[in-house]
């Protein structure tokens, strides 16, 4: 059996009390390498092995895959699917020789394993393909989404009213979507926010959450509003060689 195991967005306290049982009973778990600006990320799951993990488990390295991150929006999707079949090969690899009969493995997953990682995808092309056999089971984990509604003491969603999540490049590329007030954006490297100012348009932004870098700023999305998240962004980021920030953005209206 293989675990995908949620793991928070960030506090290992996150963890919920069945997925630290599963981890206490898996044999081995898969890491998946993302290189050393991430190994920040690797250092939350080695803590939470430390904590949870039974004395006689093994953690077996993946290396990830180089992506090609510099293709243009056209590009894109073929640009994942191909590293996604390479990191099938890698996942297909690593069940099939690392796995004893009869032992389990796990891949922790920042946050839920639900929401924006792939995951899940790539254990049903590997299980599809069919040369490895192998069942899987998901145990939901908290999300930067959730996260970041705590923090900022709101709900996600307005009184019967839609809500939205999607990518800084969806929203850079299109604006905000039409027919939603509360829209969650994940995975914006360049701050599309900032492109929507002077809508009257309220942010709650955060980055870090879960951690004891978090940073929480909030308010209506006006040019001063937005710069200050920029600079506060680029300063984080300096400082610590990667950022990871979500935001809500809700619309005026339905305040
Ligand atoms: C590949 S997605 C993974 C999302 C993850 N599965 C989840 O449930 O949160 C990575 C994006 O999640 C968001 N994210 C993850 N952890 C975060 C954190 N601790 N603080 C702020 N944003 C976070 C960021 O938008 C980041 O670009």
């Amino acid at each position: 059996m293989i675990h995908v195991i949620g793991i928070g967005a960030g506090d290992p306290e996150q963890l919920t009390v069945r997925a630290a049982r599963v981890i206490g009973r898996t044999d081995v778990f898969f890491l998946v390498d993302k290189g050393s600006a991430k190994s920040q990320l690797n250092e939350v799951r080695e803590g939470i092995l430390a904590e949870h993990a039974s004395g006689a488990h093994r953690v077996v390295v993946v290396r990830d895959p180089d992506r090609d991150r510099t293709a243009a929006t056209p590009g894109y999707a073929p640009a994942v699917g191909d590293w996604r079949s390479r990191r099938a090969d890698a996942f297909e690899r690593v069940i099939g020789e690392e796995l004893a009969d009869g032992q389990s493995g796990a891949f922790l997953v920042w946050g839920d394993p639900a929401l924006y990682d792939s995951t899940l995808a790539v254990l049903e092309e590997v299980h599809a393909r069919g040369a490895v056999a192998f069942d899987w089971a998901v145990e939901p984990g908290i999300s930067s989404v959730s996260t970041l509604a705590a923090r900022h003491r709101t709900g996600l969603n307005q009184v019967g009213r839609p809500v939205q999540i999607t990518t800084g490049r969806r929203i850079a590329d299109g604006g905000l979507p039409a027919g939603v007030d509360d829209v969650v954006v994940m995975l914006d490297a360049h701050q599309g926010f900032t492109a929507l100012t002077g809508l009257g348009l309220h942010i709650y932004w955060g980055a870090y959450l879960g951690t004891e870098d978090e940073i929480l700023v909030e308010g209506l999305l006006d040019e001063d509003l937005a710069l200050r998240i920029s600079e506060v962004r680029a300063q984080a980021r300096a400082r610590k060689g990667w950022i990871m920030d979500t935001y809500l953005l809700r619309r005026p209206a339905a305040r």
